[in-house]
């Protein structure tokens, strides 16, 4: 078999969409019964939560939806992540210029196909979707975290058929 597909989601903290991401898309997968066929992480462009649990707020709201992410930690992205990463995908446009700013002399050649944004898969199942932000709903009330989680339902379920079609995963 070949190796799995490698995603990783990111966001600034890597506290409340990014790991609510890796969560639902994992879920996802599995119940496709293609849990072995990706290998799925998160990480954040800064380092202010390094080491902590996802937030309450993505810990309930993913719980709401049968999914436990309390075995997460909160990580920073690295360059090493985005040579190692066949998908990286960013939840929104103040991160995707974080993550090109990481690379030398910001040339995004090397990330040419891999990059995309989140919201590039809400409603197209091509990533030819618009690029538009998940909000940020850090500091904000639990509406803000089931509006998230609606938005990541979606993008994740096209992004998962564009990956089964694009990369053979059956
Ligand atoms: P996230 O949300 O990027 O979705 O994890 C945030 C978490 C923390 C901060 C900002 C956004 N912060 O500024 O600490």
């Amino acid at each position: 078999m070949e190796a799995p597909l490698r995603i990783i989601f990111v966001c600034l903290g890597n506290i409340c969409r990014s790991p609510l991401a890796e969560g639902v898309f994992k879920a996802q997968a599995a119940k496709a019964g293609l849990a072995d066929r990706f290998e799925v992480a998160s990480a954040g462009t800064s380092g202010y939560h390094v080491g902590e649990l996802p937030d309450p707020g993505s810990i309930q709201v993913a719980r709401k939806h049968g999914i436990d992410i309390t075995d997460q930690r909160s990580q920073r992205l690295t360059r090493g992540d985005l040579e190692r990463y066949d998908l990286i995908i960013a939840m929104d446009r103040s991160n995707r210029r974080n993550i090109i700013r990481m690379l030398p002399g910001e040339d995004v050649e090397p990330l040419r196909g891999r990059l995309w944004l989140m919201r590039n898969f809400e409603f197209t199942d091509d990533g030819s979707g618009h690029d538009e932000d998940v909000p940020d709903p850090w500091g904000g009330g639990l509406r803000g975290f089931d509006r998230v989680h609606e938005i990541l339902e979606r993008s994740c379920a096209n992004l998962l058929s564009w990956a089964r079609r694009e990369h053979d995963l059956g």
